[in-house]
């Protein structure tokens, strides 16, 4: 794992946004894993300012969420649908029909998890999942006790995601209770991940997922076993990390990076 602490939240953004956008200049029919969430958002707008500004194109691109509340219909401003639409669908030039999420209304939850762990495996796997970290130390909606091998499933939300979320609906009731989420098993299997982490409120839980011990209490401490995860984080998210020199040095000084330093 490499972890990078930018000055910003809008440096850490514009460095996930290149990242992603190198890529898939690389890449052209990337299969793209996507994340939801206000940290996101600033990073969709980056997006967005590429493809208008830098002609990224994203006519091949693929794109799989990590997660869909149960009960809402894909126009519902909540669903994450209708998120992605709003944040970087309908701003760039990516085909809709290549862009998949759970389906939210579906009658039969299992067979619907069964058909969208089908369409991952179809495309071949996802090239570059990108993911958040809740403060319950989620990644997409595994919550604590998800096993880490576990697959695309229903997930009951604790308390303190509903907590979180319930905010973003205009009638905090009405945020479901349950929610398809990819299994950390299936996360693990993508090729590459990016998590963005931003916020003074995620510093505790970034430190747990980084640099404490592997559990299913915290399951973005998963990414641990994953062979090519980049963490990219600002100042205020990384105020809980022990190691920070080192971090910085690595990306002061690996070849790696050196085309992402000016950002
Ligand atoms: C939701 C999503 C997660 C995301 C988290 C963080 O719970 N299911 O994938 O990481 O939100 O959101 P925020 O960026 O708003 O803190």
């Amino acid at each position: 794992m490499q972890v990078i602490i930018r000055p910003t939240k809008e440096k850490a953004s514009w460095l996930a946004a290149r990242v992603i956008a190198r890529d898939l200049r690389s890449k052209p029919d990337l299969v793209l894993g996507l994340a939801t969430g206000q940290t996101m958002e600033r990073l969709y707008g980056r997006l967005v300012q590429l493809h208008r500004e830098e002609q990224l194109d994203f006519s091949l691109c693929r794109t799989f969420n990590l997660d869909e509340y149960i009960g809402l219909p894909p126009g519902d401003k909540n669903s994450y649908r209708y998120y992605m639409n709003h944040h970087l669908f309908d701003h760039v030039n990516i085909d809709m029909r290549n862009t998949f999420l759970p389906d939210g209304m579906a009658e039969d939850l299992g067979a619907e998890c069964t058909r969208y762990e089908g369409l991952i495996h179809d495309v071949g796997g996802i090239d570059l999942q990108l993911l958040g970290i809740g403060r319950a130390g989620h990644i997409g909606f595994n919550e604590p006790l998800s096993a880490l091998q576990s697959r695309t499933r229903e997930k009951v939300l604790t308390p303190l995601t509903i907590e979180e979320n319930s905010t973003l609906f205009e009638d905090p009731s009405r945020m479901p209770r349950r929610a398809f989420t990819m299994g950390v098993g299936t996360i693990l299997e993508c090729a590459r991940l990016v998590v963005l982490v931003t916020g003074e409120s995620k510093a505790k839980v970034l430190a747990k997922a980084v640099e404490g011990p592997i559990t299913s209490m915290v399951t973005a401490s998963a990414i641990q076993l994953h062979p090519n995860c980049t963490v990219i984080c600002e100042e205020e998210a990384a105020s809980a990390l022990q190691e920070k020199e080192y971090y910085r040095w690595i990306f002061d000084n690996e070849p790696e990076w050196n085309d992402f330093r000016d950002l």
